[in-house]
């Protein structure tokens, strides 16, 4: 255990609260965007299917036009930039991308290679609802890593689910294939954020068996 990245990465996480107020006009240089966008796309997913895709927001045009669709909330427009975490609720198509090369190389047999393929496409036909519930589970973990990565940088974010699904589908000409997760705005702080507290652990976490538990 390295106890120096441990206390980065809690201070890191600790520190990360949702800012609703960004200095206008402040643009994130290219490179440290995409790198962001690069540790976001770290994140573990079902079957390394990688799930997410990032609609970056940040011209001023396409932030008035995500204004309304967000309901009216100013960190829209304040914002350095607006990603949208979309998530793939097809993942199962890109299988043979993920794991063909490593078919190739030599990584794996053909036999583990039909054994994934055979498992994936199997799970994806196995319940109408399984593309949308992988597309929002593994989209999440990228979402939640999008904004770790950014506060590591010195930026901050919000995570928006307040805004019209349809909407923005339409508006911004996204792919039936995509389902929106979330909105994310990031940028430079102008003010703290609002406080928040927390369940003592006492709530959130049962051992073993609710059965024994209080908790409901
Ligand atoms: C899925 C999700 C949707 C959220 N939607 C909004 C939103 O539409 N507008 C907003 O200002 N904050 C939104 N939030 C931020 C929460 O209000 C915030 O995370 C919570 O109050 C805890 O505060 P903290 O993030 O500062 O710790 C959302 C958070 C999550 C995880």
């Amino acid at each position: 255990m390295n106890n120096i990245q441990t206390s980065t990465l809690n201070e890191t996480i600790r520190s990360r609260h949702s800012v609703r107020k960004y200095v206008p006009n402040v643009r994130i240089p290219e490179a440290e965007l995409n790198e962001i966008l690069e540790l976001a796309g770290t994140a573990p997913s079902s079957w390394n299917l990688q799930h997410w895709r990032f609609l970056v927001i940040q011209e001023e045009e396409n932030k008035q036009r995500m204004l309304p669709i967000a309901y009216n909330q100013q960190q829209i427009v304040d914002s350095s930039a607006v990603i949208v975490v979309l998530g793939d609720t097809q993942a199962g198509l890109v299988a043979d991308e993920i794991y063909g090369e490593a078919l190739n190389s030599g990584a794996i047999t053909q036999q583990v290679y039909d054994t994934l393929i055979g498992n994936i496409q199997r799970a994806y036909a196995s319940s109408a609802t399984i593309g949308v519930e992988e597309a929002i589970r593994n989209g999440s973990l990228a979402a939640m890593q999008l904004m770790l990565a950014a506060k590591a940088k010195g930026y901050d974010t919000c995570p928006i689910g307040g805004f019209n699904r349809d909407e923005l589908v339409k508006t911004f000409q996204v792919p039936d294939r995509y389902v929106p997760v979330m909105l994310i705005t990031l940028g430079q702080a102008a003010g703290p954020a609002h406080g928040s507290g927390r369940f003592p652990i006492e709530r959130t976490v049962i051992h073993e068996t609710f059965a024994s538990s209080a908790a409901e």
